[in-house]
């Protein structure tokens, strides 16, 4: 079943009285439970992309649907209220509240739009803190964390409500070889499990060997659609 569609999306940012075209016309349509990735030199468009697909931003031409629905015309609470409960977002700059701790960072999407009892709130952190090693660090703000630990806090308030969608703007870049085989392992279980969809932009190789299908952007189009069929066999 489709999850992510898109249709001619088009974006341009305007500064002052420059043009940018960040995305010149897209076409794609993604699955449910796909291990999607997108590559690209930067400044490509991926970024711009995954924001379009979140709900983020608008496009300037074309049409986003997900689910079947057509999120470019929903108004601002709508849009927002879709976004937490069902999309994830992993942002290339974590994008973390300085004032809340590691434990609350991670609880803040469950309190924000899903009234889950602060019981099970606490089993389901406590259990992604442990898988993403970050248990110790659990009353420290963001602060006061490395870049790799921001990042791992990062993945585990984009995993904890489950959402049928994650959008990962280089989840792995800032973490060590093993913790970033854990992430990535963290999250085929979650396909499996609850066959949550995934799409990364990403230029780690660990990433793009795992995904089912590799986009490749460059200058605002795709321009480069490759299916890994080893990955496809086994999954
Ligand atoms: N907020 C913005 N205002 C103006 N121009 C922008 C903005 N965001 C991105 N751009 C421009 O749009 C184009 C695409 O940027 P985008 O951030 O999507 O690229 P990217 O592929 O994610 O790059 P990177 O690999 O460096 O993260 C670039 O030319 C960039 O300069
Ligand atoms: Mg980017």
């Amino acid at each position: 079943m489709e999850l992510v569609h898109l249709e001619n999306v088009k974006k341009d940012y305007v500064i002052g009285e420059v043009k940018v075209p960040a995305l010149k016309g897209i076409d794609l349509s993604i699955d449910i439970g796909r291990f999607i990735s997108f590559v690209g030199p930067s400044g490509s468009g991926k970024t711009t992309l995954l924001n379009l697909i979140g709900c983020l931003d608008k496009p300037t031409e074309g049409k986003v649907f997900i689910t079947n629905v057509e999120i470019n015309r929903m108004d601002r609470k709508t849009s927002a209220k879709f976004r937490g409960n069902n999309i994830g977002f992993i942002f290339q700059n974590f994008n973390l509240i300085p004032v809340l701790t590691v434990y609350e960072n991670i609880e803040y999407p469950l309190i924000m739009v899903q009234n889950i009892p602060s019981e099970v709130r606490r089993q389901k952190i406590d259990n992604l803190l442990a898988k993403v090693g970050m248990t110790e660090q659990k009353n420290k703000y963001p602060s006061q964390l490395s870049g790799g630990q921001k990042q791992r806090v990062a993945v585990a308030r984009a995993l904890v409500t489950e959402p049928k969608l994650v959008l990962a703007d280089e989840p792995t870049a800032n973490l060590d070889h093993d913790t970033a085989y854990k992430v990535i392992g963290l999250m085929h279980d979650m396909k499996k499990e609850f066959e949550t969809t995934f799409i990364f932009a990403t230029h780690d190789s660990k990433i793009v060997g795992e995904a089912e299908v590799v986009y490749t952007m460059e200058d605002g189009l795709i321009t480069k659609m490759q299916e890994n069929k080893k990955t496809g066999e086994t999954n």
